[in-house]
C-alpha cells in the first residue's frame, strides 16, 4: 500500500518556547527598542501545517518606517558601528552567530510553523547556514581595505594616489518567505561587515524567526539603530523602503516581477541596488550516469524545502538513453517526499508557505495538465487542512507550456528528452531566468563544457543548491542584479573613494 494514504498530518504541540515566541505581543525593532506601531495595524501568522492562525505581528504604518530609517540613519552618520574598531564588531557578530547557535532549536522550530518546513530541514540547513553567513563576513570586517595606486598619466614622483573602501550607508534589506532566518543574515551580515546600518523586513507571511533574531541582535550587542526590524507588507512598508530618500542601498530577494518594479522604484534617487530573483533552473542528465544515485539527487534538487528555492532544479532534461529509468527513480522518492506536518519528525517536504501559495501551485498542474501534459507522478494534494502538494513529475511537456517557462515555486518539475548536447544546451538556456543549473555525468570534459555554455550564476555539476557563504551567488538575465556572498558580497555594501594628492 501507498504510505501517502496513512500519513497523520495533524501538527505536533508547540515547545513552550515556542509557545512564548508566539505569545509576545505584536511590536518593531527601532532603534535597539521593542515598540508598538503607530498605527495599530496587524497581520496573522499561519501555521501552513494546519492552516490556523497561531500569532499576530505589527502591519507597520509609513511612519513606523520612517522612524526605523530615521534609527538606521542616525546611527549610520554618527559612526557608532562604522568607527568601532573592526575587532570589536567581528566579535559582536560572532556573539550574534553564538546565540543563533545556543538557540538553534528554538529557532528551527519557529522557521517550521512559520514556513511550513520539516523542522528538520531547518535545523540542519537554514539556522547553521544563518549562523555561518554571520561569522564568514564578522571575519571580512578586518579586512576591507583599499589600495595605493600607481597614476597610469601623471608623474608617479609628483602624485600620490589610493582607494578608500567606505560603507554605502543605510540600507533597506527585503527578504522573501521560502528561508526566512537565513536569508534575513544573509542580508545584515555583509552589511555590519562593511560598515553599514541596516532597515531589515521579513516577508508577511514568515516574521517569526526575524522578530527572534532582534532579540539576539540587542543581547549580542550590536548598538542601537544599527539594526532594525520592522514587519509588513511589501506593497506599504517594503515600497516606503524602497523609494526613502534617506536609504542608500536597496538589498532584495524575492520573485522577479517584484525585483523589477522596485529596480524601477530606486531609479529617482539611484541607489544601490543587489537583488536576487526568480528562476526556472535547468538539469541536465548525461547518459554516463549512475541512475541510482542521479535520480536521489534530482529529485531533492525539485522537491527540497517543497520546491519553494529559487534554485529549484524544476526543469530536467535526461538523456533519452536514460531518461525512463531517471523518471522511474525519481517516482520511487514518492513516498520519501511525501508532504507531512512540518514539526512531525518523520517529514522531508511539508505543505507550501500558504493558502496563496497552494492555489498557485495548484493552477500550475492544471494549466499543464489542460496543456496536454501527463502526471507521472502527483499532480495533486492529500486533501485535508495545510497547504500540502504531492511531489509532482510531468512529462510530455513542451516549451510553450507554462510549466515549463514560468517559475511554479512548488513541488513540481518537468521531465524532457534530449539527444544532443547542443540541442539541451539550447534549451536549457531557452528562458528569461539565469540563475542556476545542474549537470550530472561522470564525464569531467563534458561538465566544463556545460557548465561554460549555461547562462547561470551558479553551475552544479553532480550535486543541486550547494550554496556556501563564501562563493559567490547571483543571477544572469532576469534572475537579478550583483552578487551576494563571497568576497563580491562585501563589496556590494562598499562605496569606493579615490583619494589623489599633489605631493
Ligand atoms: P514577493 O516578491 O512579492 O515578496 C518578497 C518580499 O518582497 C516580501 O518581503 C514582500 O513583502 C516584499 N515586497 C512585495 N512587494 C514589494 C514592493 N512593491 N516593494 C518592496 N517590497 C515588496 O513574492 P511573493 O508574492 O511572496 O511570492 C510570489 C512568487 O514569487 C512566488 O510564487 C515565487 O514564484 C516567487 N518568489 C521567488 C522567490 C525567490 O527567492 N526567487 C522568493 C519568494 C517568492
Ligand atoms: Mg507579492
Amino acid at each position: 500500500m501507498n504510505e501517502q494514504t496513512t500519513i497523520d498530518r495533524t501538527q505536533r504541540e508547540y515547545s513552550a518556547a515556542a509557545k512564548k515566541a508566539l505569545g509576545r505581543s505584536p511590536q518593531l525593532y527601532i532603534n535597539g527598542e521593542w515598540v508598538d506601531s503607530s498605527g495599530g495595524e496587524t497581520i496573522d501568522v499561519e501555521d501552513p501545517s494546519s492552516g490556523k492562525v497561531v500569532s499576530k505581528i505589527v502591519e507597520a504604518s509609513d511612519k513606523d518606517v520612517d522612524r526605523a530609517v530615521a534609527a538606521a540613519r542616525t546611527a549610520f552618520d554618527d559612526g557608532r558601528w562604522r568607527n568601532m574598531p573592526p575587532v570589536a564588531r567581528q566579535k559582536i557578530m560572532n556573539r550574534l552567530a553564538d546565540l543563533i547557535e545556543e538557540h538553534a532549536d528554538e529557532l528551527a522550530e519557529l522557521e517550521a510553523i512559520d514556513v511550513g518546513k520539516p523542522k528538520g530541514m531547518a535545523g540542519a540547513i537554514d539556522v547553521p547556514g544563518a549562523a555561518a553567513h554571520i561569522r564568514f563576513c564578522a571575519g571580512w570586517a578586518g579586512k576591507i581595505n583599499g589600495e595605493t595606486i600607481s597614476p597610469y598619466t601623471m608623474p608617479g614622483d609628483m602624485m600620490f594616489a589610493y582607494t578608500l573602501k567606505e560603507p554605502v550607508g543605510v540600507c533597506a534589506q527585503i527578504v522573501p518567505w521560502n528561508f526566512p532566518l537565513l536569508m534575513a543574515c544573509l542580508k545584515i551580515a555583509p552589511a555590519l561587515a562593511a560598515g553599514c546600518t541596516t532597515i531589515l523586513k521579513p516577508a508577511e507571511q514568515t516574521s517569526l524567526t526575524a522578530l527572534r533574531l532582534a532579540d539576539l541582535i540587542a543581547e549580542a550587542g550590536i548598538p542601537a539603530g544599527v539594526v532594525n526590524i520592522i514587519t509588513g507588507y511589501g506593497h506599504t512598508a517594503g515600497d516606503r523602503m524602497v523609494k526613502h530618500p534617506d536609504v542608500d542601498k536597496v538589498a532584495f530577494t524575492g520573485s522577479t516581477e517584484i525585483g523589477k518594479l522596485i529596480n524601477r522604484n530606486v531609479t529617482d534617487t539611484l541607489k544601490h541596488i543587489t537583488l536576487e530573483l526568480g528562476g526556472k533552473s535547468p538539469v541536465v542528465v548525461m547518459p554516463d550516469v549512475n541512475v541510482a544515485e542521479t535520480a536521489p539527487g534530482v529529485s531533492q534538487a525539485i522537491f527540497f524545502n517543497s520546491g519553494q528555492v529559487c534554485v529549484a532544479g524544476s526543469r530536467l532534461y535526461a538523456h533519452k538513453s536514460v531518461f525512463d529509468e531517471v523518471v522511474e527513480g525519481m517516482a520511487n522518492t514518492a513516498d520519501f517526499w511525501a508532504p507531512r506536518a512540518s514539526l512531525d519528525p518523520d517529514a522531508h517536504m511539508g505543505p507550501l508557505v500558504s493558502k496563496e501559495q497552494h492555489e498557485r501551485v495548484m493552477g500550475y498542474i492544471d494549466a499543464g495538465k489542460r496543456d496536454g501534459a501527463s502526471v507521472l507522478m502527483g499532480g495533486d494534494g492529500p486533501g485535508g487542512d495545510g497547504y500540502y502538494v504531492n511531489p509532482t513529475i510531468l512529462t510530455d511537456v513542451n516549451p510553450q507550456m507554462s510549466v515549463v517557462r514560468e517559475e511554479i515555486f512548488g513541488p513540481v518539475v518537468v521531465a524532457q528528452r534530449f539527444e544532443d548536447l547542443d540541442e539541451v544546451v539550447k534549451d536549457a538556456n531557452d528562458t528569461q531566468y539565469g540563475l542556476a543549473a545542474g549537470v550530472w555525468t561522470k564525464d569531467a570534459s563534458a561538465a566544463h563544457r556545460i557548465a561554460s555554455k549555461l547562462q547561470a550564476g551558479t553551475v552544479w555539476v553532480n550535486c543541486h543548491a550547494m550554496i556556501d557563504t563564501a562563493i559567490p551567488f547571483g543571477g544572469y538575465k532576469e534572475s537579478g542584479v550583483g552578487r551576494e556572498q563571497g568576497r563580491e558580497g562585501i563589496e556590494a555594501y562598499l562605496e569606493t573613494k579615490s583619494v589623489i594628492m599633489k605631493l
